[in-house]
């Protein structure tokens, strides 16, 4: 009780002393306003002048690093990514994952695209599968080294040969 009490008071000292301050600063501050007023035009100029570089300079700054960071990275993941994908999947699904009918199915198609989720394609891509279809045996081997990125770098692949 007795401690909580004392941080009220604290607050309360505390805002009746800022409050004193604007009441003490405020009229200096209109003053000088005023008095700055008459030479106001060269005045304003001079901080317009001022502020203006600052400004262009701060979002510069900031911005030149957040490019090249974001820049550099989807650049190096695609590079990466259908080096891969000519390298490990080219040759079954083609340069486009148009595939290779009627071995392997039309990755561009909508349908196609919809029949399976992101997870799937990703489990896929990882654990390879062998199951039959219409008769045939279709089989992919999963591609156990790769990367949490290189999978995810894939799946996105497959995703951008959407029509
Ligand atoms: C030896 C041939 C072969 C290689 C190499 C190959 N695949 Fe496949 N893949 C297949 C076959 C066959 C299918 C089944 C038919 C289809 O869906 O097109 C398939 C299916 C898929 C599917 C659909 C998933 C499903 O359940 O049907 C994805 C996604 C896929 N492959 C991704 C890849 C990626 C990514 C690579 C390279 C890292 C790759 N494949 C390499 C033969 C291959």
């Amino acid at each position: 009780m007795l401690s909580s009490s004392r941080a009220l008071w604290r607050i309360v000292v505390v805002a009746v002393v800022a409050f004193a301050f604007v009441l003490v600063a405020a009229p200096d501050a209109s003053a000088a306003k005023k008095k700055k007023a008459k030479a106001a035009p060269t005045a304003k100029a001079a901080a317009a002048k001022a502020a203006e570089p600052a400004k262009t300079a701060e979002p510069v700054k900031a911005a030149e690093p957040v490019k090249t960071v974001e820049a550099a990275k989807p650049a190096a993941a695609k590079v990466d990514v259908s080096d891969l994908w000519n390298a490990e999947c080219k040759k079954c699904h083609g340069a486009d994952g148009k595939g290779k009918p009627p071995k392997t199915e039309d990755m561009s198609a909508a349908a196609w695209q919809k029949r399976f989720t992101d997870a799937q394609i990703r489990k896929t891509i990882a654990e390879g599968f062998e199951r039959d279809k219409d008769g045939a045996t279709q089989k992919m081997k999963g591609f156990k080294d790769f990367t949490p990125a290189q999978l995810d770098g894939l799946v996105s692949q497959v995703r951008g040969f959407a029509k």
